[in-house]
């Protein structure tokens, strides 16, 4: 049997598509591929938070939260979340992928609604979100990534009375680098009756008043909804939050099979992002920074006629289209010390091959001026560009 698999490898291979994991001790001078954007992951007060919750209460949860896992730590987070996010409940997860599989399965499970859903889904939306409504077996209608006329459009031809209607969608793109016009889809999910999904992974602690995501900058009341967020990027850890009322709380609980039969989040990640979330307000200068530095790095590229896609994130993808050129720039810039994420089909589509440049608080003009010349000079030369 193991030839079936080995196969499959062997035709990625052809493709130059197979995945292997990066070498780990790479001299890197200066990493633009880190999703920590803050900073927050080595930060003293974020570890120490880590350290004292395992010798307080040990290195593991000890099961699932339905049974010997649960904590006050990891309850009083949860209240402090559900503040933040303006919601009256909130649960944790260990993984946005956990949480977002194993909640929109749920959500859209025919066996607890009346009549079979249809999903309204943003084409770009992540793995987790396909996956999720794939295992529920709901059907879907795409529609462009943050084309609300399109998704006018869409409703309006397949949206009926009879049937439960979700939008799933994510409010800052960590690939296409945008951000979701969220009053819009607020004012569409009340017009055509729909529950709003929505995934804050790239949005939690670098957007709203208080840094803590886009959801917090409307009023989502109107519309029956659950938003999505990580800890694994500006929070710097590990394990996934959804903020919700307490219905949507209690039927998790009671529904969702990837919270119920799963081991609750081990105390030391818990207090990680407990810490490192309580700390998010106060870093506005911090937030000021990485913006402006992404806004000097699409300069320097836009100046010199390169193709740099979004705007108003801390994400800087440079569209190159084709597989081995971004393979090779990505290459070259490694071995100056500079390392940033090649993004390839399937988790981009075909012919938009990027690399994936991810500002975070610790750069300064000094090393994006570095990466924007680097990037400059090989674009300039044939010899990279295969
Ligand atoms: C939009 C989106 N949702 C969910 C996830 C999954 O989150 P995690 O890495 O915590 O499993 C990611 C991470 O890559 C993401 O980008």
């Amino acid at each position: 049997m193991y030839h079936f698999y080995d196969q499959y490898c062997v035709e990625q291979a052809a493709k130059s598509r197979l995945r292997a994991l990066p070498q780990v001790d790479l001299p890197v001078s200066l990493d633009f591929s880190s999703n920590d954007y803050l900073g927050l992951a080595t930060h003293p007060d974020v570890v120490n938070a880590a350290i004292e919750a395992a010798r307080q209460c040990g290195a593991g949860s000890t099961g699932s939260r339905l049974l010997s896992g649960n904590y006050s730590l990891i309850e009083s987070f949860e209240r402090q979340i559900a503040q933040s996010k303006h919601t009256e409940a909130a649960l944790i997860f260990s993984s946005g992928y956990q949480a977002n599989m194993t909640v929109l399965a749920s959500l859209l499970s025919q066996r607890v609604l009346p009549a079979a859903p249809i999903v309204f889904f943003d084409r770009l939306n992540h793995s987790s979100l396909y996956n999720a409504m794939f295992l529920s077996g709901a059907e879907y209608v795409l529609f462009e990534r943050n084309d609300m006329a399109d998704l006018r459009r869409q409703l309006q031809k397949y949206r009926v009375a009879s049937r439960p209607a979700f939008i799933v969608t994510e409010t800052v793109h960590g690939m296409e680098a945008d951000l979701l016009p969220i009053a819009d889809v607020v004012d569409i999910a009340a017009s055509y009756n729909c529950f709003l999904y929505l995934d804050e992974a790239h949005a939690t602690g670098l957007y709203g008043p208080q840094g803590y995501g886009l959801s917090t900058t409307v009023d989502l009341s109107p519309v029956p909804h659950m938003v999505m967020g990580t800890f694994s990027k500006a929070i710097g850890g590990a394990g996934a939050y959804i903020a919700c009322n307490t219905i949507m709380q209690q039927f998790m609980l009671n529904r969702t099979a990837g919270f119920i039969y799963s081991t609750a989040p081990s105390p030391m990640s818990v207090a990680a992002a407990a810490k490192a979330w309580s700390m998010v307000p106060a870093l506005a200068a911090q937030r000021q920074q990485v913006f402006a530095m992404a806004d000097l790095l699409r300069q320097l590229l836009r100046a010199r006629g390169i193709t740099v896609m979004g705007d108003g994130t801390n994400i800087v993808p440079v569209c190159l289209g084709d597989e081995s050129d971004t393979l090779a720039l990505k290459k070259v810039l490694l071995e100056e010390g500079m390392m940033v994420s090649a993004i390839r089909p399937p988790t981009v589509p075909t012919g938009t091959s990027r690399l994936r440049i991810a500002i975070n608080a610790l750069h300064d003009s000094d090393s994006v001026n570095q990466l924007a010349q680097a990037i400059v000079q090989h674009l300039s030369r044939p010899a990279t560009r295969g």
